[in-house]
């Protein structure tokens, strides 16, 4: 009769612990599936259903079966652990417009179309005329001496730090668009210095913008994306070279397993959708391994040029891959002059511009 009594007690606090251990196992779950959730919470749809995989990713730690199951799902196809659904992708529907970030301050007017698609438009016959074209010319041929002499001086003690330094305009009200995050050195420096209200960056290496997002979690300022810019919509396989991948470059004839997913999209496109057409942006910063031609080509080739208060970018003369850099550069030179005027420039190195009606103020 005892015995009975004690072995129904034993059972029922056998059973009770079990079920401890169950409902705590789920427990843990849910919560973890929270927190991953809501640490992503500020990205787009897009990035939203990544989180998503992530979670599976996240509870799988300790469940075999599952883990086995979600590693088929995903299986990564290049170094940087791109996978299938990474590489399918091909539009820009996740880019949200920044529009109710933006200051009033900033706002053109109150679009009736809400990305004031209609104001941006081609530049009509975007030719260099016979001046522009003399004095193209004329810093085609003083390339190799004014690379040495710009780069020699930007690379030269703490000068570089000019690109962080130099944008005292900024505040809390200011809208930066960062082009190539890379390890985030550039955003952390100008955040830290003026911690503007809305800080867009792109990176499109995925490790690299991984770390972007680590980095960034705690700032609901900084947004970020997953691609680059170009003339259009197109991918690459790269080749990452460097520590952690802060010297890519493209059209690296590669097998995929050696490299790493490059998606970029078209310029004018991502700008509009960001709703640019509607406001004024106080900085574009644009470093990106040799895309800041494609870039600047296509920015100057529409008047959204004008909506850019001050823009910033790094020259990459010497990549292999490109195709008459010294003719671009200098093109590029004299269609900027048309809108806005040298802030500082270290000549195919790095340099920063300002738009006229604010440098003359
Ligand atoms: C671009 O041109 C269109 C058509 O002329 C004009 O309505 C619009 O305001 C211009 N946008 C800028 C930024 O100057
Ligand atoms: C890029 O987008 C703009 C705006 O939608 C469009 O007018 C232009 O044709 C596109 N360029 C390319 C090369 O697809």
């Amino acid at each position: 009769m005892n015995s009975n009594v004690s072995k129904t007690k034993l059972v029922s606090f056998i059973s009770i612990v079990i079920a401890i251990i169950i409902l705590g196992h789920y427990w843990n779950i849910h919560n973890g599936y929270k927190n991953e959730v809501s640490s992503r919470s500020q990205s787009s749809d897009e990035k939203l259903s990544e989180g998503s995989d992530k979670t599976r990713n996240y509870i799988v730690t300790d469940n075999v079966e599952f883990k086995m199951e979600t590693k088929q799902t995903q299986k990564k196809l290049t170094k940087c652990g791109d996978i299938e659904e990474d590489i399918r992708r091909s539009s820009l529907e996740q880019v949200k417009p920044l529009l109710p970030k933006v200051p009033q301050s900033h706002k053109i007017k109150k679009g009736i179309e809400p990305l004031c698609r209609e104001d941006t438009r081609p530049i009509p016959d975007n030719r260099l005329t016979d001046e522009e074209s003399k004095r193209q010319q004329s810093c085609i041929n003083n390339f190799k001496t004014d690379h040495a002499k710009g780069s020699g001086q930007f690379w030269s003690g703490d000068t570089q730090f000019i690109r962080h330094k130099h944008h005292k305009y900024l505040n809390s009200e200011s809208v930066v668009l960062d082009i190539g995050g890379n390890k985030g050195e550039d955003a952390e420096a100008i955040i830290k210095d003026y911690n503007p209200g809305v800080y867009v960056i792109l990176e499109p290496i995925k490790t690299l913008y991984k770390a972007l997002i680590t980095m960034f979690k705690k700032n609901p300022n900084v947004v970020l994306y997953d691609f680059g810019l170009g003339k259009k919509n197109d991918k690459f396989f790269v080749n990452v070279v460097g520590h952690g991948g802060d010297a890519t470059s493209v059209f690296i004839e590669n097998n995929k397993k050696d490299s790493c997913l490059l998606r970029v999209y078209n310029t004018t496109e991502f700008l509009i959708r960001l709703g640019v057409s509607c406001f004024d942006v106080d900085l574009i910063t644009i470093n990106c391994e040799g895309c800041e031609y494609d870039i600047l080509e296509t920015l100057l080739s529409t008047n959204i040029t004008q909506r850019f208060r001050h823009i910033q970018f790094a020259t990459h003369p010497t990549l292999k891959h490109l195709k008459q850099p010294a003719e671009r550069y200098c093109e590029i030179q004299e269609k900027l002059s048309r809108t806005h005027v040298i802030s500082y420039q270290y000549k195919f190195c790095w340099e920063s511009w300002t738009r006229k009606d604010i440098a003359t103020k």
